[in-house]
């Protein structure tokens, strides 16, 4: 199993400069609309400069030696937004997929998507197995999209393929252990998110990762995404090297 919970080891003390970055980073994107709303802008065009801030994060992900990053791009509830914003984020969505697929490719990353991806529109459906296909075979960086993405969602569809299983007798239901949960959920082959960074202010999860973040550093700003850059990933960076991670062990342990 590929799956890796990070060992507390990989992170140098609090106080040590050259602490290792997260090997993880996961992000919720949050405050497109009131970013554009504060300047009289429709919604959308906050989305549309969010794509550029997840460009420049993307860049500041790989300078920084971190080696996987996932993004909440739409949630599972999003569905239930207005139809125009929804076919909006939708096109731009598969607008940045075309436009950055060959330079992704160019840099070894490999794209992956978790989600109901079945809700999807069969054209971003067949632009999203192009991107998947393409960059299968990359290891130097890991871009994850959740899309039509919700952690109890994704859950109950991997607890139904394990019941499943032990419906056929291929498996008995006393066998299955942390281990098959986590091959059985979207994020199977990723590592567990070290630091999650959501932006814009709400302090909560959202039906993001909820299984993954058991052990994963919260890092919450009040700035919103479309402003988020450079610099302020890397305050959330440094942020996280002061974090002591014990998993469940004394300070002394670590
Ligand atoms: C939350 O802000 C953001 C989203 C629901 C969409 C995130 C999408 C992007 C950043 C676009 C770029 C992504 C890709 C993959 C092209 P909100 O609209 O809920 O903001 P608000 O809380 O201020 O209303």
């Amino acid at each position: 199993m590929i799956w890796t919970k990070s060992k507390p080891s990989q992170n140098a003390p609090a106080t040590d400069p050259q602490a290792a970055p997260p090997a993880h980073v996961a992000i919720i994107m949050d405050g497109n609309g009131r970013w554009a709303k504060s300047r009289g802008l429709p919604r959308t065009a906050g989305h549309k400069k969010g794509a550029d801030s997840l460009r420049t994060v993307l860049n500041a992900c790989r300078s920084a030696g971190v080696r996987y990053l996932t993004i909440y791009a739409f949630s599972a509830e999003n569905w239930k937004r207005p139809t125009d914003e929804v076919s909006d984020l939708m096109q731009l969505l598969q607008h940045y997929l075309h436009k950055e697929l060959d330079e992704m490719h160019k840099n070894k990353v490999r794209l992956r998507f978790i989600g109901d991806i079945s809700k999807l529109n069969s054209k971003i459906v067949e632009s999203i197995n192009e991107a998947t296909q393409l960059t299968a075979g990359h290891t130097d960086f890991n871009f994850t999209v959740a899309l039509s993405y919700g952690s109890r969602q994704e859950m109950v569809r991997a607890v139904q393929s394990l019941a499943k299983k032990v419906e056929a007798g291929e498996i008995k239901a006393g066998d299955i252990d942390e281990d098959m949960i986590n091959n059985a959920l979207d994020t199977n082959g990723l590592p567990e998110p070290d630091l999650l960074i959501r932006t814009g202010g709400e302090q909560r999860l959202s039906n993001f990762l909820l299984w993954q973040s058991a052990y994963t550093e919260f890092y919450f700003t009040p700035v919103l995404w479309p402003d988020f850059g450079t610099e302020h990933f890397t305050s959330a960076l440094q942020e996280f090297a002061k974090r002591e991670r014990r998993y469940g062990t004394t300070g002394e342990q670590t």
